[in-house]
């Protein structure tokens, strides 16, 4: 009776395994016979090998074995990522988000810990299963050559497109139900991230499309944050700058406190008077 069920148990961990293994050696085997109609010394094949090997053993329990996202008992484990495109993908790992670690309202900026070409590989692997923002190529992100005037331009389109979430000064800021827009100076992001944000919109910021801003504005507001970035503070009190939680926290305590003690300090006259 229970034998069953108990070696059930026993065999799934084996059977996943042997999944796994099956769908490697097939893509193995595409990437093989594609091999020689490609080029003859093309590194694709293997980079797009070594691509789909990284997303099955740290992505695909949540997004699934093809990227079309899991759902278990009705909740969405994580999103199907298809059509996110390799953009999106190097933003995700290079920035640390992904791969995910447990169930979280926002995933978090942190220390990434995958090669730059780990990310490519993984980004061109998802790449290719739908259409999506591919990767910028570093003309597009570097902004050596730009001058002042441009990236005067670049302030002025950060303050009319992303200052409502991230700060005038790129500082972050809370949103509803808990969320935040990070900050975008003194916490390491890279300007290719940044371009890549703009044209995917991780998590509630919105995608910015080339209609809506194009290469070379995107070009000139990366240019105005690193000179953000690389400039020391132009001065007044910034409760320290911790982070997006500071200044509601301190507009909570001081504020609703203040209001406290002048509730008291009217009831304590009130009862005098009487
Ligand atoms: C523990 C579950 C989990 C793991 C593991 C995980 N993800 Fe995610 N992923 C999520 C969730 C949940 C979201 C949506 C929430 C968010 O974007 O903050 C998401 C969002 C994404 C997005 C953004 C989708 C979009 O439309 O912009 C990409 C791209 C992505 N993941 C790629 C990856 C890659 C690549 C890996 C492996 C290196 C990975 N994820 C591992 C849970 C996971
Ligand atoms: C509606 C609010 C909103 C607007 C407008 C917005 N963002 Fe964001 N942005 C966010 C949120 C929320 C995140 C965090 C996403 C996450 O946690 O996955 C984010 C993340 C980012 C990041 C990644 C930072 C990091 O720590 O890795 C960059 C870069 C960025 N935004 C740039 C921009 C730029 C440039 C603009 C203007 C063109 C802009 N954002 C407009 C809400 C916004």
């Amino acid at each position: 009776m229970s034998e069953r069920p108990r070696r059930r148990t026993r065999r799934s961990p084996l059977r996943r395994a042997a999944l796994i293994g099956a769908a490697l050696v097939v893509m193995g085997g595409v990437s093989a016979i594609a091999a020689p109609t490609v080029s003859n010394a093309s590194p694709l094949p293997t980079e797009v090998g070594t691509g789909a090997q990284i997303f099955i053993k740290n992505c695909a329990s949540c997004h699934g074995m093809n990227g079309e996202g899991v759902t278990v008992n009705g909740t969405a484990i994580g999103p199907n990522i298809q059509n996110a495109g390799a953009a999106a993908v190097s933003f995700q790992m290079s920035s640390g988000r992904m791969p995910m670690a447990g169930q979280q309202q926002q995933s978090r900026r942190t220390t990434n810990t995958f090669s730059a070409d780990e990310i490519k590989a993984v980004a061109e692997y998802v790449g290719a299963l739908g259409s999506g923002p591919g990767l910028p190529t570093a003309s597009q992100y570097d902004t050596s050559g730009l001058t002042a005037d441009q990236i005067a331009k670049g302030g002025e389109l950060f303050r009319t497109n992303c200052s409502a979430c991230h700060n005038y000064a790129g500082k972050g800021g809370a949103l509803s139900n808990g969320n935040y827009a990070p900050p975008l100076t003194g916490t390491g992001v890279t300007n290719q991230e940044i371009w890549e944000a703009v044209r995917t919109g991780p998590q509630n910021m919105p995608v910015f499309s080339p209609t809506q801003l194009s290469d070379q504005d995107v070009q000139t507001m990366i240019a105005y944050l690193s000179d953000v970035n690389s400039s020391p503070d132009s001065g007044g009190y910034t409760l320290g700058g911790i982070g997006p939680v500071t200044e509601g926290a301190a507009a909570w305590i001081i504020g609703i406190g203040g209001l406290v003690g002048f509730a008291l300090w009217i009831a304590s006259r009130g009862a005098r008077a009487r």
